[in-house]
């Protein structure tokens, strides 16, 4: 273990206990670190304050619903964050939005949160369950085949093998269904259209 890691580590216990009993990013984190039943702060019973700190640039004001739940962590303190993996500084991908344009991404409706919106959650699925690489809804072989991600949303932009391939989507969201999720097949997208019919 690198000593920038194990003194991450060590400021870990020091301002969140909870986070130093194991060692695998949200396993440590455990249920209590996102949820508390005690206090109500967020949405969905956030154990952690809301990020009030860093801005969207799309509506200049603080980042809404669980988005700004992440980013009470994973933001640096200056941003208002815990500064776990910040992402503020080389996260590029938009989120956080309001709804999408769907002339720039087609997101599977599952993804999508309360009215359209586009949120962390819509890559990510935080859950401990979550098997695949970085809690991505998508298993990327450890990051090796991203295309595959890519084209989940982006499916005009992926070559056409990468395109036809439906992906199956982590989802820990429903007690009574399966983990995985069939994606419905993205668009054929470079295939030449079949000629309209006449009417
Ligand atoms: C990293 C933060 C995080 C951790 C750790 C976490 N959760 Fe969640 N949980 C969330 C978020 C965010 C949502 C909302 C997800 C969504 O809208 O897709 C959620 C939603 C839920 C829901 C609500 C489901 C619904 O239908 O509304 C339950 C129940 C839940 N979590 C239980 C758990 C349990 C049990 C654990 C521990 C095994 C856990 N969570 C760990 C962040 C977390
Ligand atoms: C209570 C604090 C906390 C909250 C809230 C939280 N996380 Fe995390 N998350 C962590 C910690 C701690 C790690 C491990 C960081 C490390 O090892 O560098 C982590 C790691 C991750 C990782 C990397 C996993 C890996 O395998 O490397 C992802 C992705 C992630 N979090 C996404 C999210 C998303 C999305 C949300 C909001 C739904 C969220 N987190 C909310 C604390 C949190
Ligand atoms: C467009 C999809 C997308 C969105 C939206 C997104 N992420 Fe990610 N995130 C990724 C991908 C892809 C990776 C893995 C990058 C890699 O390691 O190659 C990642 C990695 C991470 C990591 C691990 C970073 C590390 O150092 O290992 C964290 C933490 C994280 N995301 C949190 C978040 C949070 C919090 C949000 C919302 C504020 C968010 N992500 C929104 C796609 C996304
Ligand atoms: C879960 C859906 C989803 C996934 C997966 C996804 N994106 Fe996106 N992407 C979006 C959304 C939503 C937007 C913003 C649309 C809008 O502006 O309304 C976007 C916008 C973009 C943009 C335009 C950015 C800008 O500033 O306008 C680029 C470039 C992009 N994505 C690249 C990628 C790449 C590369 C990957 C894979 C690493 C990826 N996306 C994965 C949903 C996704």
């Amino acid at each position: 273990m690198s000593l920038a890691r194990r003194s991450f580590l060590v400021a870990l216990a020091t301002t969140f206990p909870l986070a130093a009993l194991a060692a695998g990013a949200h396993d440590s984190v455990g249920c209590s670190g996102c949820h508390s039943i005690h206090t109500a702060k967020g949405e969905i019973i956030f154990a952690v304050p809301q990020n009030k700190t860093m801005l969207n640039p799309k509506t200049k004001q603080p980042y809404t619903g669980t988005t700004a739940l992440c980013l009470g962590c994973h933001a640096d303190s200056k941003e208002g964050g815990q500064g776990y993996a910040p992402v503020n500084g080389h996260m590029s991908h938009p989120f956080g939005l309001a709804s999408v344009n769907p002339k720039i991404a087609k997101v599977p409706p599952e993804l999508l949160r309360e009215g359209g919106r586009f949120e962390c959650l819509g890559c990510h699925d935080p859950h401990p369950s979550n098997p695949y690489y970085k809690y991505l809804r998508v298993d990327t072989a450890k990051g090796s085949k991203m295309d595959a991600f890519c084209a989940v949303c982006h499916p005009i932009k992926a070559d056409v093998a990468t395109a036809k391939e439906s992906a199956v989507l982590f989802t820990s969201m429903d007690e009574t269904g399966d983990r995985v999720l069939k994606a419905p097949a993205p668009a054929p997208a470079a295939a030449p259209k079949a000629p309209a019919k006449k009417k």
